[in-house]
């Protein structure tokens, strides 16, 4: 059966050398101050503090494609299906997106190609470019041979998902059946971690910030209708959906318990959190304990769930740890999950992202 991981980020060269030539977050430097600490990558603003060193060490790891390769050797994954880290390109300036997009997109089209069958790609899209030139870009990704969707984040243009000027994107994506792989980068506002939130290092905004807020995102996708007009766009949401599993429940009860939606003419016809969940929605397993797992599974189905690492972040602390802990929650979680099914884990595991996705496996 082959093992493949949905969730695994690469930084190009070409995103490198960008992150590089900037002092702002996103950024990559070593600090005068602090030389041991080598080279860091700062991308969330809330790892740009004294505190967490600034952000996190960096090595190839992040962005020569053999250390991939070498990391799907030691845990036995067959097929990547590597995307762009966070925050892809959403801090462009929208005369230079484009281009930019087209270079990365090129560069990652280009490893897969030299790594026929182990890799394939989601793309990345020129967000603050117009509009035009997003499409024109979802349109020349799904020419290509290797990739297989988009990976976004939760600001969409500036103002969310739910804005109705993405309708042209998700048109265009729905179109030619390239799903969107759904990823947090910004949080929550800091003020709600408090004041000592920087003595727990990354844990508040990795743990509850990235998931908060993309439950967040897609539940207002929901509520603005995003499924209602594009009934066949498919996302992939990451780490399980966030939370959006465990608060399906909660959310289905707020709409239909609510007097506004009702008096707007909102709560007809509308399909439910549920329905989207299991025609619309795919959800990685990238959760690390059985308990989310199986609510990701009850949620959208065994069918539907793909299993992923995140490498190459939440390393193992330890030096010369070969194994790798966030590797091993991950797929211990899956076996755990389904143990009554040993069929079913496999096809977490593998099988349905080969279906899903259309890998040669
Ligand atoms: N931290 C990030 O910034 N991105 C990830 O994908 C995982 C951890
Ligand atoms: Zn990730």
């Amino acid at each position: 059966m082959p093992v493949v991981d949905v969730h695994t980020h690469v930084y190009p060269p070409k995103y490198m050398d960008l992150l590089r030539s900037r002092t702002a977050v996103p950024y990559i430097r070593s600090f005068p101050d602090n030389p041991d600490a080598g080279d860091r990558l700062v991308i969330l603003p809330a790892e740009d503090t004294e505190s967490t060193s600034r952000g996190r060490p960096i090595g190839s790891e992040y962005f020569d494609i053999k250390q991939k390769l070498a990391f799907m050797d030691q845990h036995g994954i067959d097929i990547s299906v590597i995307s762009l880290a966070n925050p892809w390109l959403d801090w462009l300036p929208a005369e230079s997106a484009a281009a930019t997009a087209r270079e990365i997109n090129d560069d990652v089209e280009r490893m897969c190609a030299e790594h026929e069958r182990r890799l394939y790609a989601f793309g990345t899209l020129p967000l603050s470019a117009p509009i035009k030139e997003v499409v024109a870009e979802i349109g020349r990704l799904a020419s290509m041979k290797h990739m297989r969707g988009v990976i976004i984040g939760t600001s969409g243009l500036g103002s969310g998902l739910d804005d109705p000027k993405l309708d042209p994107i998700f048109a265009a994506l729905e179109k030619h059946g390239q799903l969107i792989f759904l990823h947090p980068h910004y949080g929550l506002p800091t003020s709600v971690f408090g004041p000592r939130a920087s003595d727990y290092g990354h844990v508040l905004p990795l743990a509850l910030g990235f998931p908060l807020e993309t439950t967040i995102a897609v539940t207002r996708m929901l509520l603005s209708g995003v499924w209602d007009r594009f009934q066949n766009l498919n996302v992939l949401i990451a780490h399980s959906g966030g939370t959006l599993p465990f608060l399906a429940g909660r959310i289905e009860s707020c709409i239909a318990h609510d007097g506004h939606l009702k008096s707007q003419g909102a709560l007809e016809g509308r399909r439910s959190v549920w329905d989207i969940l299991k025609r619309n929605v795919y959800l990685d397993a990238v959760i690390y304990a059985d308990v989310g797992l199986k609510a990701a599974i009850e949620a959208s189905g065994f069918d539907r769930v793909m299993f992923g690492t995140d490498h190459p972040f939440f390393p193992p602390l330890g030096e010369g740890e070969k194994e790798w802990l966030s590797v091993k929650m991950n797929s211990d979680a899956v076996r755990s999950a389904l143990s009554d099914d040993p069929s079913a884990a496999d096809a977490v595991m593998g099988r349905n992202a080969v279906r899903i996705l259309k890998l040669d496996s």
